[in-house]
């Protein structure tokens, strides 16, 4: 887990559906409120499809590069910003995209909150990613499908009263896998007091 951080760049060789296969079990492993299971996992192969995902993904990137200002990486430069814009730079370029792409998509339950309905889909993505990255692959979490929705319904079939929750991309990763930048945990997990830190007085840095 500490290593499975996003990876948004791919090798150029295709994943076995073997390989896919775990992670998907590993997905429909995953809770969710009162063991509905509401959710169906969507590999998306066709053209078409893929397609669509491209060019919302590079619409998307250009709208956020837009809006948080964000300039062109410079040259070679190593520093984690200029990493994480050429990743997704590469990650959103046409042609260059993912081996694998997995849609989320979760049947609403009857008085279920959003949070509740978020429930029981992002705990499948999870256990997706996870068993990617014990198999050597890459993935991301993506919401590319926000921009493409209507066109991915349609060519999916995806009824009306689903939701997409996420989309996934796969492939067997450029480089290495990179340890995850996560808040200490001191920071975050507390004992009774909202503002009493846990700490079990062990030195797990
Ligand atoms: C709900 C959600 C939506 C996300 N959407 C995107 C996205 O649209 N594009 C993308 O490249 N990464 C997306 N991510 C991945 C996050 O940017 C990434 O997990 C986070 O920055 C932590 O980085 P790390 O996983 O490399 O440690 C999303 C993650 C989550 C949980």
């Amino acid at each position: 887990m500490s290593t499975a951080s996003a990876v948004r760049r791919y090798r150029d060789e295709p994943v076995d559906d073997e390989t896919l296969d775990k992670c998907l079990r590993a997905a429909s492993w995953a809770p969710s409120g009162a063991n509905q299971q509401p959710w169906r996992f969507v590999v998306l192969r066709s053209s078409d499809a893929r397609a669509a995902v491209t060019a919302a993904a590079r619409r998307t990137w250009q709208e956020l590069k837009r809006f948080y200002g964000l300039t062109e990486p410079v040259g070679h430069a190593d520093d984690a910003k200029s990493r994480v814009l050429r990743a997704m730079e590469e990650h959103t370029r046409v042609g260059g995209f993912a081996p694998c792409l997995v849609l989320f998509c979760v049947q609403p339950q009857r008085g279920a909150s959003e949070l509740q309905q978020g429930g029981s889909i992002f705990p499948a993505v999870q256990n997706f990613l996870l068993a990617a990255r014990a198999e050597g692959l890459g993935a991301a979490i993506t919401l590319w499908h926000d921009s493409c929705e209507d066109e991915l319904r349609r060519l999916v079939g995806i009824p009306d009263d689903w939701l997409i929750a996420a989309l996934v991309t796969a492939g067997w990763p450029k480089g290495r896998h990179k340890a995850v930048r996560r808040k200490p945990l001191e920071l975050v997990a507390v004992v009774d007091r909202w503002n009493q830190p846990w700490s079990c007085g062990l030195d797990n840095s």
